[in-house]
């Protein structure tokens, strides 16, 4: 029975963990949320109050990270700014949060001696070039787009010389796109869902031929408790589903999905240094831990998620006109 520390557990992949270890496990989790915009404390209701609590309160935060990782065995840190297009209108957060936060999570699990696991993004390798058949794998250069990715690519660097250095136990993966219920909807999928339940026309970036490599949540939280369960301590591990789609196909799929043309959406301004392609090669995580995505459909996994935003409207519907005038504003 371990006691987790789950930072940015409010969030859409933090909240989904901590469900999947409470269904799973005797495991008891604290989450650590500084409630940001992206985080929702509906995303946490009825959870046993036996293994499971909340602090409000940010990782940039050393005393109050440095009492919790103290009364901890595992940290698992989610936390971060993770918006592409809010880092390109202000990148402020981001440092703040995901390099000092970072800085001050390993300074403590460094005191503490207590074991370390790092959420990051397979957008620190930058893009590839839509008929490259090159897949990134975890000797790619890093090579960071963006404030957000060049902010988790940093995050990145401080962890590995934290383990070199000072013998930090730690272990970072570097996840693909996820999709699934709770993802806050200033993300592309539920962006698009709920433009639809609200009669709205889907937005597309551009042309729209970007690729994405898509993966449900789940399968991204069963490869980081495979990864904290069995994984080499120093050792980056990649986790992708092989679900590479442009974003065209998936808006046309969303509205065949939910009974709309699948032409009925308009192309917007696209964003700034827009990455072209992701793709991951999850090798190493499938041949030294035996893990398998289990979602293998997406468009059965996408069914799914406009099911979930349809009987959860009480949960994304306070966000929607904000988050829509913060796109209108800059023409997306
Ligand atoms: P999210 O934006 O949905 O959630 C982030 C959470 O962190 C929120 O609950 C927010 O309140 C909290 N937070 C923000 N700043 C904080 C601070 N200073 N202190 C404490 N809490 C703070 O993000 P997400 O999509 O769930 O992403 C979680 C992690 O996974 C991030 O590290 C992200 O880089 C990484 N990641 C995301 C994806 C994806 O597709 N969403 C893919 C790969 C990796
Ligand atoms: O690859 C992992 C990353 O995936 C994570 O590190 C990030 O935290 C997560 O937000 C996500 O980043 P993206 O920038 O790929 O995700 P986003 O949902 O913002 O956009 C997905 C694609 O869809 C991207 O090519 C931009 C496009 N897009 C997005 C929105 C919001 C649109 O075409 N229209 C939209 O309205």
């Amino acid at each position: 029975m371990a006691r987790i520390l789950c930072t940015g557990g409010a969030g859409f992949i933090g909240s989904n963990f901590v469900r999947l270890v409470l269904d799973n496990s005797d495991d008891s989790i604290t989450v650590l949320d500084a409630l940001t915009y992206a985080g929702n404390a509906a995303s946490l209701q009825g959870l046993d109050e036996r293994r499971f609590s909340f602090v409000r309160g940010s990782v940039t935060d050393a005393a109050l990270v440095d009492q919790l990782v103290g009364s901890h065995d595992l940290v698992v840190h989610f936390a971060a700014e993770s918006h592409n297009d809010n880092s390109l209108n202000d990148p402020s957060p981001f440092i703040q949060t995901n390099l000092v936060g970072t800085y001050e999570l390993l300074q403590a699990v460094r005191r503490h001696g207590t074991r370390y696991h790092h959420i990051s993004t397979d957008e620190v390798y930058g893009d590839l070039e839509l008929d490259d058949p090159a897949r990134f794998t975890e000797t790619t250069p890093y090579n960071p787009s963006s404030p957000y990715s060049a902010s988790k690519a940093g995050s990145d660097l401080l962890v590995r010389a934290w383990v070199r250095s000072f013998g930090v136990r730690a272990t970072i993966s570097n996840c693909s796109n996820n999709y699934g219920p709770r993802q806050h909807i200033e993300k592309f999928i539920p962006r698009q869902i709920t433009n639809v339940i609200d009669g709205i026309r889907p937005k597309l970036y551009g042309a729209g031929q970007n690729v994405r490599d898509w993966i449900h949540v789940d399968d991204h939280n069963r490869a980081v408790l495979r990864i904290v369960e069995a994984g080499r301590i120093g050792e980056t591990y990649l986790i992708g589903a092989d679900g590479e789609l442009d974003n065209k196909s998936v808006v046309e799929l969303v509205l065949t999905l939910m009974g709309q043309p699948a032409d009925a959406y308009d192309h917007v301004n696209d964003r700034a240094g827009h990455d072209l392609r992701y793709a991951i090669d999850s090798s190493r995580l499938r041949s030294e831990l035996g893990w398998q995505p289990l979602y293998r459909d997406f468009e059965a996994g996408l069914a799914a998620t406009i099911e979930w935003y349809r009987a959860n409207q009480a949960w994304w519907r306070p966000m929607k006109q904000a988050t829509e005038a913060k796109y209108a504003a800059v023409g997306q």
